[in-house]
């Protein structure tokens, strides 16, 4: 999709990925970028003070937040579902809670957005719906078993979104990034990649037209591994 001149909203966008997403979408000529966030006063006052961004309130795991944004952001073309939690725990004995609200935000969460913006971006079609999974969504890691599940949930969502909008001229797209040196991986020692290159490899891949993007150097290596044997992906990850 051509990002240039698209108008854009980024859930989750007040820190971490989502904050460089708005970044690049800005960088690569997107003509609006809502940066959203559930506190909108999150976001930071070097992107908000950027003529083309518009700060709103959305809470992905709450229907009237979701219903408010799309009543006001109703020009959107490209939807970026950024938003998620990490529930850390392994699934013998990972507090049942978190892994429902991994699953709130991460699955559920995802398709809400979605399903509150596709009538909107099929009246301005064409557009597209990048969705921020993870490589750990296609196999687990050892210790987060709720916060996989979830995304190997939102992995098929994304899946079946894309086989039931061929028709509306919206692209797809699902971003497999590795680790990222964002809060979300604070205090995990494992390698990370920076964000802004993780952003700035999504928004690259959404304007090559790539339907699945795999935005740093550990998950385009372990790519590979999947593609070829998805069993020897999970033997890897699983230590
Ligand atoms: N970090 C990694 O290693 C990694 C790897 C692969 C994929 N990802 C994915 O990348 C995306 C961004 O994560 P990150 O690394 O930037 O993590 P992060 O720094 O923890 O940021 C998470 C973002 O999601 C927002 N969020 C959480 N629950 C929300 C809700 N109910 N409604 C709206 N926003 C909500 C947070 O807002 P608040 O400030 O309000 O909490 C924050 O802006 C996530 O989907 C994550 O799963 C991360």
């Amino acid at each position: 999709m051509n990002v240039k001149d698209s108008i854009a909203l980024v859930t989750g966008a007040n820190r971490g990925l989502g904050a460089r997403l708005v970044d690049q979408l800005l960088d690569a000529g997107a003509s609006k970028v809502y940066a959203t966030a559930r506190d909108p006063r999150g976001i930071a006052s070097t992107v908000s003070g950027d003529a083309r961004v518009s700060v709103l309130a959305l809470d992905v795991t709450d229907q009237s937040s979701v219903d408010a944004a799309a009543k006001v952001a109703t020009d959107v073309t490209l939807l970026v579902n950024n938003a998620g939690v990490l529930g850390f725990g392994s699934a013998l004995e990972g507090d049942l809670d978190l892994f429902q609200r991994d699953t709130l935000t991460n699955q559920i969460g995802l398709l809400r957005v979605s399903r509150a913006f596709i009538p909107i971006l099929t009246a301005n079609a064409p557009g597209a719906i990048v969705n921020v999974l993870t490589l750990i969504a296609l196999a687990p890691v050892v210790g987060m078993a709720g916060y996989c599940a979830s995304k190997a949930a939102a992995h098929s969502i994304t899946q079946s979104l894309r086989a039931e909008l061929r028709d509306n001229d919206i692209e797809v797209v699902g971003a497999y990034p590795g680790g990222i040196d964002t809060d979300m991986l604070a205090g995990v020692d494992a390698e990370k990649a920076a964000p802004e290159v993780v952003a700035e490899r999504i928004v690259a891949g959404v304007v090559a037209g790539q339907t699945v993007i795999w935005p740093d150097d550990a998950s385009a290596g372990a790519s590979s591994v999947y593609l070829g044997d998805p069993m020897g992906l999970e033997r890897v990850l699983a230590g």
